[in-house]
C-alpha cells in the first residue's frame, strides 16, 4: 500500500495547484521542516466553517484529542515548560521544538507563527489538528511518513475518499491517500535529533499482523457506520466516524490488554513454593501498547493473593534476566534528571522513575534514555533505548510469580488476582510539572482471578 502513495501524489498536487491558479513552473508545496512559514493562516478555513454543514463530524472531532493537540494542559506544559526552554539552552533542539507545532498545530507551523501565542490568547494556533489540514493533504514527501512530511495544498478543493461527491461550499476530489495508514504516519512516526524513532505507531503497525493484512488505522479509529456526512448530504451506509479515540478514552483502554492467570498446582501446604503464571495479550490494538508517546505511558501488572482469612499478599514478578530488565520492574529508582537541567535546578536528584507503581510489579514499557543514559520523558532528548518490553499487536507475554507460601497460611482457598493498569503520564512527573491528576490517574484495564487450596 505504501509505495503507491508517494507515486500518485505529486501528480495530484500539480493538478490542485493548477486548479488554485498556480503556474506550472512554481515550486511544489513544501513538506516537513521546510514548510515552516510557507503559508498564511488565511489560506485555511476554521473548523467552525466546516461545522455549519458537517455537524456530527465536527462534534465528534471536538471531543477527540487531535482538536486539542495544542491547547490540552499537558501539551502546553511540556511545550512551554520543557521543549522551548531546552531549545533556548541548547540550539541542537531548536528544530525539534519548532517541529512540535508541525504535528500539534500545523496551521501555526505553516504560518511561521512559532512559538505560537499561549493557548490562553485564543489564537488560531488553538485549532490544533483540524479539518482543513487533513482534507487538503495530497500525499507525503519521501519514502517513509514521519515528522509532519505531509503535503498540504489549501484552497477550494477538499479531498475525501469518495468519487463524485458534490458540495455547495467546496470542490471535492478523491484522494485514496487519506484512507491509508501512511497518511496518519506522517504525524504518528517521529524521528528525534539523535535519529531515533521516538514515536513509531505506523512503523509498529506496518511490521505487525494488521499492517500485513491491510487493516488500517481508520478501520479502528474511524470505523464506518450508516449516516450523513453533511446535513444536506445523502444517507451513506459507511460514513467514516471521526472518533480518533485512543488513550484518553477509558472505553478504548478498557480490556485492551487481556490477562489470564493460573497456579502450577491446585493444592499446596504452607511452607511449599507455588508458581503462578499470568499471560498478558494485546488482542485489540493494531500496534504496540503503549504506543505513540510511549516515553510517558506506564502499563503495568499487579498480582495479589488473598488467603482464607482475608489477608492480602503482594506477589512481585520473577526476574527473567534479560539485559535492561531493571527498567521493566517497578522500584524506587530515580530518573528524569534532564528535567532539572532544563529547569536550571542545581543537583536535581530526579523523580521516582515509576511514580506510584508498586515496587516489584512488571511494567510493559520501552525505556527512553537521555545522552547520559538516564530515563527521560523528553522524547526529543532520547539518545538510546532500553529493551522494548511493550506488548506487540496480537502477541502475548507470560510472567511468573514464585511464592514461598508462609508457614502461617490458613487452610482453605487462596485467590490470586492479576490486574492490569495504564497511566498516561508517570505520576511523579505529573506532580512535579503540575499536570492535572486526570493525566496520571491509573485506569484499570483488566483483571483475572484464579484459586488453589491450602491443605490443613
Ligand atoms: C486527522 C485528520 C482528519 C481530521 C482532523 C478530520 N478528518 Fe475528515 N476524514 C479524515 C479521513 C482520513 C477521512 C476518510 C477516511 C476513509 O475513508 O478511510 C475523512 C472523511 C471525512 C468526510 C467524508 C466521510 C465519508 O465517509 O464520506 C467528511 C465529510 C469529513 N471527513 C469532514 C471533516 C470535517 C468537517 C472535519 C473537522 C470537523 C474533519 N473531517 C476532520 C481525516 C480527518
Ligand atoms: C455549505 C455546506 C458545507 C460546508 C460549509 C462544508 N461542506 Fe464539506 N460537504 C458538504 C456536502 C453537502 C458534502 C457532500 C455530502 C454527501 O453527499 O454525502 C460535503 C462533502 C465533504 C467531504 C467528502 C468528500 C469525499 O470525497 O467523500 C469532505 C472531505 C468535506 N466535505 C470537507 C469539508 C471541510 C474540510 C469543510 C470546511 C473547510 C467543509 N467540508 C465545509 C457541505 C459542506
Ligand atoms: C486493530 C485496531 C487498531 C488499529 C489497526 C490501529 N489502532 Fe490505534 N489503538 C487501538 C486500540 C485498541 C488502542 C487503545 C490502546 C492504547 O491506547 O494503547 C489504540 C491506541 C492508539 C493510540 C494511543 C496510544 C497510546 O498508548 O498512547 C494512538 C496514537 C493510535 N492508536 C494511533 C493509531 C494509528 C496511527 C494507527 C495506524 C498506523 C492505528 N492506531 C491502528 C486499535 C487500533
Ligand atoms: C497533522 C498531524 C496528525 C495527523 C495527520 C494525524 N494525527 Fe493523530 N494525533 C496527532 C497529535 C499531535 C496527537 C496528540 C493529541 C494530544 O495532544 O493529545 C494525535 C493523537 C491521536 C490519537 C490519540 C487520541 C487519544 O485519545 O489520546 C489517535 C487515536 C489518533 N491521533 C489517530 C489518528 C489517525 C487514525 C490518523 C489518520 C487518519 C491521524 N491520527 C492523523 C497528530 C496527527
Ligand atoms: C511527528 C509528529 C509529532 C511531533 C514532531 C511532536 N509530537 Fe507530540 N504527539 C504526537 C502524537 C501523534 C501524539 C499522540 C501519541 C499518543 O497518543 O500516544 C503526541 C503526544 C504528545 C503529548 C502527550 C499528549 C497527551 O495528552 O498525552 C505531549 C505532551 C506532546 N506530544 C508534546 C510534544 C512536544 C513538546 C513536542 C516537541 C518537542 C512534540 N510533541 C513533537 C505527534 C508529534
Amino acid at each position: 500500500m505504501s509505495p503507491r502513495s508517494s507515486v500518485f501524489v505529486p501528480a495530484l498536487a500539480a493538478l490542485l495547484l493548477a486548479g488554485a491558479g498556480f503556474a506550472a513552473t512554481q515550486a511544489p508545496p513544501k513538506a516537513g521542516d521546510a514548510a515552516l512559514g510557507a503559508q498564511k493562516y488565511d489560506a485555511y478555513e476554521r473548523p467552525a466553517a466546516c461545522a455549519t454543514c458537517h455537524k456530527d463530524i465536527a462534534r465528534q472531532h471536538e471531543q477527540a484529542m487531535m482538536s486539542q493537540a495544542y491547547t490540552h494542559h499537558w501539551d502546553e506544559i511540556e511545550y512551554f515548560g520543557l521543549a522551548v526552554p531546552h531549545a533556548k539552552k541548547d540550539p541542537k533542539f531548536k528544530g525539534a521544538a519548532d517541529g512540535c507545532n508541525g504535528c500539534h498545530t500545523p496551521f501555526a507551523f505553516l504560518a511561521g507563527d512559532v512559538p505560537p501565542p499561549l493557548p490562553s490568547a485564543n489564537s488560531r494556533a488553538n485549532e490544533s489538528v483540524s479539518c482543513d489540514l487533513c482534507h487538503t493533504v495530497t500525499g507525503f514527501d519521501g519514502d517513509t511518513p514521519f515528522n509532519f512530511n505531509w503535503i498540504s495544498v489549501p484552497g477550494k478543493v477538499k479531498l475525501g475518499t469518495r468519487e463524485g461527491v458534490v458540495s455547495p461550499h467546496h470542490v471535492t476530489k478523491k484522494n485514496d491517500f487519506l484512507g491509508t495508514a501512511e497518511f496518519c504516519g506522517t504525524c504518528h512516526n517521529e524521528k528525534d535529533p539523535f535519529g531515533l524513532w521516538v514515536k513509531g505507531t505506523h512503523l509498529e503497525w506496518k511490521a505487525g499482523p494488521h499492517g500485513k493484512a491491510g487493516i488500517v488505522c481508520q478501520d479502528c479509529h474511524m470505523p464506518p457506520s450508516a449516516g450523513r456526512s453533511a446535513t444536506m448530504g445523502s444517507e451513506l451506509p459507511d460514513l467514516r466516524q471521526h472518533l480518533f479515540h485512543g488513550a484518553h478514552d477509558p472505553g478504548k483502554l478498557s480490556g485492551v490488554i487481556e490477562v489470564r492467570i493460573h497456579p502450577e498446582a491446585r493444592e499446596a501446604e504452607p511452607g511449599e513454593t507455588m508458581k503462578l503464571t499470568a499471560v498478558f495479550v494485546n488482542a485489540k490494538a493494531g500496534h504496540s501498547v503503549p504506543s505513540g508517546s510511549a516515553e510517558e505511558r506506564v502499563l503495568w501488572a499487579h498480582v495479589t493473593a488473598r488467603d482464607a482469612k482475608g489477608q492480602v499478599y503482594h506477589l512481585p514478578v520473577d526476574k527473567k534476566g534479560f539485559p535492561g530488565e531493571e527498567y521493566t520492574i517497578a522500584s524506587d529508582a530515580l530518573a528524569y534528571q534532564d528535567i532539572g537541567e532544563v529547569k536550571g535546578i542545581a543537583n536535581f536528584a530526579g523523580l521516582k522513575r515509576d511514580g506510584e507503581v508498586p515496587a516489584g510489579d512488571r511494567i510493559f514499557r520501552l525505556p527512553y534514555l537521555d545522552p547520559q543514559g538516564r530515563m527521560t520523558i523528553m522524547q526529543w532528548n532520547t539518545a538510546s533505548f532500553g529493551p522494548d518490553y511493550r506488548l506487540a499487536p496480537l502477541s502475548a507475554r507470560a510472567e511468573t510469580y514464585t511464592w514461598r507460601l508462609p508457614a502461617t497460611l490458613p487452610a482453605g482457598p487462596v485467590v490470586v488476582t492479576a490486574e492490569v493498569y495504564y497511566s498516561r503520564l508517570v505520576s511523579s512527573v505529573a506532580e512535579f510539572m503540575k499536570v492535572p491528576r486526570e493525566e496520571s490517574e491509573p485506569v484499570k484495564v483488566n483483571s483475572h482471578s484464579t484459586a488453589f487450596t491450602i491443605l490443613p
